[in-house]
């Protein structure tokens, strides 16, 4: 009986499915868009994807041929309409009622691994818990977090100093930055998001952080991709199927998993006890306990949020400032023009702290870090899916393949739609056609007309926007600018000798885009550090 289920199941599972495909694209508007050759059955071009050069290669290439909005073959024949018009981009992140959500395939990993917060959360879920979570991410709210910022970049520059500069004083040596900025902004989001002190500037070892150093090491399962396009896209089945595969790497997210609830679990106990915490979860606990009761967390998603914090706050900055030093090695006037402007505000504060005011009203050096954000955005595509039938307008229409013009998009539910962050934050429409390069006085005499509407910071995609947008930008800014500030004031940065050694390059790490160099192992920053005399 077993047997014969066994040999029958896929002679009536593999037609139907085959037939199911062939239904959607006989019937789908994708179908007539240009895009790219598929490369592969199995794989459409993501295998283009993953073999690329650097990130962005070919999706440049592509926006060049065939326009702001092309169709990609994805696994197994599930297309995808991939968006870089602005005009497009604004309506999928703004339209309200969440025509466009978060994407299957990401919602549960996020869930085995970061458990029930708000990277998570989607529809009605998503806007109660960002209704409950938008007033600790408010501006007057970042401000108090300023002092513990400007400590940990104090720190950061104090340990540079004293343990690397000291140890080699010759000025010509080349420091990794990543691991330092990444223990830095670890550090901060220890203290800012939940009271707690990782002390990894200090050198101190933490559990949690060995957890969150090795967690997305060892190799990804080799046909998981295969299995989840088939399960969520194809057979529409609910649940994870990879959730309980016995492999090191899925049982190393199950152990994060459970080690963040019973960690989370203790601080969010002890801030409740403490009550009068100044960090993003102390504001949250008080938020939750005078909100209408409908409109709560539950105590599963309160924990969870902590797993969810450290997820979005910690490497996403880290790897941005990471590009940002890069830029400004590469560029050594801009580096210089920055640091006049710190020294110009230094000068009339007679020794006190700089303010936020302060570290707003220095434009040049805003405009460095969104020119550093503009060129690497970390998330360089967002993944998303049409919730209901729905039509996207274009800003400028776009030749199909029948050769007719088109200035709207009709996309049926379950589409899978990819957000072109990286496209649109080059393309030469809106940024002018040196958009390749960086260029920071962009950001000061930007002709207005020629702006879109799309992003909350600097009209960029890199934090996204509309109600699922990245919560913690002004978090992200105002730390970038402390730790920034209090770095150049200190040190000058500069490349090292360029050979193929040192060369670097945009690689995807843990979903990320990160800075690799040939033949090394993991991501590297390597760059000349000298201190300045005093
Ligand atoms: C430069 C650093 C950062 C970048 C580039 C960045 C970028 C992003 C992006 C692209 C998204 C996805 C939005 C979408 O799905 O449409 C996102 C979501 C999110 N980010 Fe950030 N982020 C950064 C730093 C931070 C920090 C410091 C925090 C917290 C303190 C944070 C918390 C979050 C959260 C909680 C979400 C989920 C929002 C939601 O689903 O409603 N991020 N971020
Ligand atoms: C759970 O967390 C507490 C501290 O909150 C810690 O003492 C305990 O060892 C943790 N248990 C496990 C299994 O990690
Ligand atoms: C948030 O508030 C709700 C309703 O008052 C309550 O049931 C829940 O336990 C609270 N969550 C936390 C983590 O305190």
């Amino acid at each position: 009986m077993g047997n014969q289920i066994t040999t029958l199941l896929p002679l009536v599972v593999v037609p139907a499915f085959l037939a199911r495909i062939y239904y959607r694209w006989q019937n789908d508007f994708l179908r007539k868009l240009r895009g790219p050759d598929s490369s592969s059955f199995l794989y459409g071009n993501d295998i283009d994807l993953i073999c690329q050069n650097e990130v962005g290669d070919c999706e440049f290439k592509w926006a060049r041929e065939y326009g702001n909005v092309w169709r990609q073959h994805g696994c197994l024949g599930t297309d995808r309409l991939v968006v870089a018009d602005p005009e497009a981009l604004r309506y999928i992140l703004h339209v309200p009622g969440y025509h466009f959500d978060k994407r299957k395939e990401v919602l549960k990993f996020v869930e085995m691994t970061f458990g029930r917060g708000l990277t998570w959360a989607t529809g009605e879920t998503h806007r109660r818990q960002r209704g409950v979570m938008n007033p600790a991410f408010s501006a007057p709210q970042m401000r108090t977090f300023l002092p513990m910022f400007q400590n940990s970049a104090s720190k950061l520059v104090q340990v540079l100093k004293e343990e690397v500069i000291a140890a080699e004083p010759s000025g010509q040596l080349v420091v990794d930055m990543i691991g330092w900025l990444s223990r830095t902004t670890l550090d901060v989001i220890g203290e800012a998001g939940f009271g707690f002190q990782f002390g990894s500037l200090d050198g101190l070892e933490n559990p949690l952080r060995k957890q969150n150093e090795n967690l997305f090491t060892g190799t990804p399962l080799r046909y998981g991709f295969i299995i989840r396009t088939i399960w969520y896209y194809i057979l529409e089945l609910p649940s994870d199927p990879l959730r309980y595969l016995p492999t090191p790497r899925y049982r190393r997210f199950r152990r994060y998993s459970a080690f963040m609830r019973n960690f989370s679990q203790g601080i969010v106990e002890r801030s409740i006890i403490e009550g009068d915490g100044k960090d993003v979860m102390s504001v949250l606990l008080r938020a939750n306990a005078s909100e209408d009761p409908r409109r709560t967390l539950s105590d599963i998603e309160m924990v969870d949020q902590i797993a969810t914090l450290l997820f979005a706050g910690h490497d996403t900055t880290a790897k941005s400032l990471t590009w940002y030093l890069y830029e400004i090695a590469r560029n050594p006037e801009c580096q210089e023009r920055v640091r006049a402007e710190i020294a110009a505000i230094r000068a009339k504060k007679s020794g006190e702290e700089l303010s936020a005011t302060d570290l707003e009203s220095m434009a040049y050096t805003l405009a460095t870090i969104k020119e550093g954000l503009r060129l690497h955005p970390i998330v360089h595509t967002l993944l998303k899916e049409a919730t209901q039938d729905d039509v996207i307008p274009l800003s400028s229409p776009i030749v199909t393949k029948s050769g007719e013009q088109v200035s709207s998009i009709p996309v049926r539910k379950g589409t899978l739609v990819d957000l072109a962050v990286g496209v649109y934050n080059r393309l030469p429409e809106i940024w002018g056609i040196d958009a390749n390069e960086f260029k920071p006085e962009r950001f000061l005499d930007i002709d207005k007309s020629h702006r879109s509407n799309v992003g909350v910071f600097g009209n960029l995609m890199t934090f996204s926007s509309g109600p699922s947008g990245c919560i913690g930008w002004r978090f992200a800014v105002l730390e970038m600018q402390t730790i920034i500030v209090t770095l150049l004031e200190n040190f000058e940065f500069s490349l090292p000798p360029q050979t193929e050694k040192t060369r670097i390059y945009r690689k995807l790490a843990g979903g990320l885009m990160a800075s690799v160099v040939k033949g090394g192992k993991g991501a590297w920053m390597g760059l000349v550090v000298k201190s300045l005399e005093e």
